[in-house]
């Protein structure tokens, strides 16, 4: 072990100092972590007012967390670090439907329903009806059975039934395909939001991009025996945030048509009011890897779980 540094000698001795870290992996995160870090204060010549400045905000982000709220998901989400990490682990199989950012408003515990479900049961706010309905498909194109679909989104005024302490759960629940892959449910066609901007990070996005809207989505999590469970997004074709989403999560093939329907005889037939709007979409999954008895999957963090 050395005595004196300076800012040419520091970095070296910090990492030389992790070789005793037990676990290789641990021992490469942080090592790398700390050489980036040390870069990242010489480029920029971090002052010393700036540093303070930067651990009152990673403070305040931390003191923002609790069971409903984590706000170091938000963090993550709008410098794209989340979506980096999806990027990075989530090569999209061919044929497979693509995996994209969790956000902080998945939870446990929701409502199961089973085909033609409704999940505007309980609901505050009304929306425009919306029948989903599609399969669940391997890429081979054939029927997944036993598929379940946690599905979450927005309420009318864009906010999620978790941010509200009051709230139940609403158009939120865990739906099952049947057999054949085959899922519907009914729901309220989802609305472009801003995402919360009462925190430490709403503050930065104002002194920074300005850029707090997230287009239109429904979000899913579509799990199977045998198969990659995928996290993953529905968004609204033609939603005026597409372009510019403030943490990143677009992608092109998950971007659907919510169709108009003004028929009568098939909305009675869905117990639809008429008109109403129809999203036909199918989930694609891979297969797991071979030799693993579980699907790898993205484990769905909880709000509640951040604290455990
Ligand atoms: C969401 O879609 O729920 C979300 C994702 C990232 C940040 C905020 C909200
Ligand atoms: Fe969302």
């Amino acid at each position: 072990m050395g005595r004196q540094f300076n800012e040419d000698t520091l970095t070296a001795e910090v990492v030389k100092r992790l070789g005793k870290t037990r676990s290789p992996r641990l021992k490469q995160i942080m090592g790398v972590a700390v050489k980036h870090l040390h870069a990242f204060a010489r480029e920029v010549q971090l002052t010393e007012e700036e540093w303070f400045e930067g651990i009152k905000f990673l403070t305040a982000v931390g003191q923002k967390c609790d069971d409903k709220r984590q706000e170091f998901i938000l963090l993550s989400d709008v410098l794209g670090l989340s979506m980096m990490i999806v990027a990075l682990n989530h090569k999209t199989a061919p044929g497979a439907t693509e995996a994209t950012v969790l956000g902080p408003f998945f939870a446990h515990g929701a409502k199961e329903f089973g085909y033609g479900g409704d999940l505007r049961e309980g609901c505050t706010l009304k929306g425009d009806d919306v029948w989903v309905s599609g399969r669940v498909l391997g890429t081979d194109g054939k029927p997944v059975p036993s598929a379940v679909l946690d599905i979450w989104q927005a309420k009318a005024d864009g906010i999620y039934d978790v941010q509200d302490p009051e709230a139940e759960f609403e158009l939120r629940g865990r739906v099952k395909a049947n057999a054949r892959g085959e899922y519907a449910f009914a729901s309220y066609k989802p609305k472009f939001y801003s995402i919360p901007m009462d925190g430490p990070v709403g503050e930065l996005i104002r002194v920074t991009t300005g850029n707090h809207m997230r287009p239109a989505h429904m979000h899913a999590i579509v799990s199977a025996p045998g198969y990659q469970q995928v996290i993953t997004h529905v968004f609204v074709e033609g939603d005026p945030y597409l372009d510019g989403d403030a943490v990143f999560a677009v992608k092109n093939s998950l971007v659907a048509k919510y169709k108009r329907v003004n028929n009568a005889a098939e909305a009675k037939k869905l117990g639809m009011p008429n008109p109403f709007v129809r999203l036909e979409w199918d989930f694609h999954l891979s297969p797991a890897p071979k030799g693993k008895a579980k699907a790898k999957s993205r484990r769905a963090i909880a709000p509640s779980d951040a604290l455990a």
